[in-house]
């Protein structure tokens, strides 16, 4: 196995004006690993993937992909560490207007010179990968919620990548489903040894598909171990999470900034 991670994320830092999202983040993740990503809503998961993805800058510290810096990159550079990374969104977002085929192939199209044979014959086994030979002409209307989420997973495979980043796969599926999908996931692992990072809500998936699962809280990566690691990590907001309890320090609004404070006790004369 190569020593180098396969992504690095370095005392990365984002904010946008005012509100701090990621807060020196430090996360590794090696060829062939699965991470797991956990946090609650809004605490900017989807905001360390698209940095990954060099959709966004960081304000501070960086993102290397197989040792390049993604900032730093030009356009055709970042264009080739892209063609390595397949992203699966958040709801899928496939084009609705395209059958499932046209939208797994997409990306072929556009981006190889392969033949149309080439292409069909690579659309059938990317759909085979997730199980759905044979949905080829279905519309995205005609496709159930996990369908959906399995077609963008075609889609994302379909250039071959060697990382795979799987944005809340599961949410808004029923719980045999979301299962479902958590096997895809490991089954792509095996069948394509790729590399993945998920971000996910539900934490059975995550403690079957991690091998690390680390977890964000106000901007911060509070933990990042191994499932029976953080299962017993004694930190209350990692207890917290686990348990899904309402009560603890997971729901606390963080401490105003003290000038705010100090503002809100002393305000100024109108
Ligand atoms: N382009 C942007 N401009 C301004 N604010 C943004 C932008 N992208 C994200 N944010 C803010 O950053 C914060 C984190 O967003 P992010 O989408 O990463 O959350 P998340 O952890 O993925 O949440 P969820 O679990 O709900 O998907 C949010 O408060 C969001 O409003
Ligand atoms: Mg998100």
């Amino acid at each position: 196995m190569n020593a180098q991670p396969v992504i690095d994320v370095v005392n990365l830092s984002k904010a946008f004006g005012p509100k701090v999202v990621l807060s020196n983040v430090n996360l590794q993740v090696r060829e062939g690993e699965s991470l797991v990503v956990l946090g609650g809503s809004g605490t900017g998961k989807t905001v360390l993937l698209r940095n990954i993805m060099g959709l966004l800058k960081p304000d501070a510290g960086h993102v290397a992909v197989e040792g390049k810096i993604i900032a730093q990159l030009d356009r055709e550079e970042l264009f080739k560490v892209r063609q390595k990374i397949g992203m699966c969104f958040q709801m899928a977002a496939l084009f609705d207007s395209m059958s499932v085929e046209e939208n797994v192939g997409f990306s072929l199209k556009r981006h190889t010179t392969m033949t149309r044979a080439e292409v069909a014959d690579r659309v059938d086994e990317c759909l085979g990968l997730v199980g759905l030979k044979g949905t080829n002409h279905l519309r995205p209307s005609e496709l159930s919620g996990g369908m959906k989420r399995r077609v963008g997973f075609a889609r994302a495979i379909a250039l071959k990548p060697e990382i795979l980043l799987f944005d809340e796969p599961t949410t808004g599926l029923d719980p045999v489903m979301t299962d479902v999908i958590g096997r895809v996931i490991l089954d792509l692992k095996h069948e394509l040894g790729v590399t993945t990072i998920t971000i996910t809500h539900d934490l059975k998936s995550a403690f079957e598909i991690a091998d690390r699962i680390a977890l964000l809280f106000r901007g911060e990566c509070i933990a990042c171990e191994a499932p029976a690691d953080f299962r017993r990590n004694p930190n209350p907001v990692v207890q917290q999470f686990l348990k899904g309890d309402a009560d603890g320090p997971f729901l606390q609004d963080p401490p105003p900034p003290k000038r705010a404070m100090s503002r809100a006790l002393h305000p100024p004369p109108a």
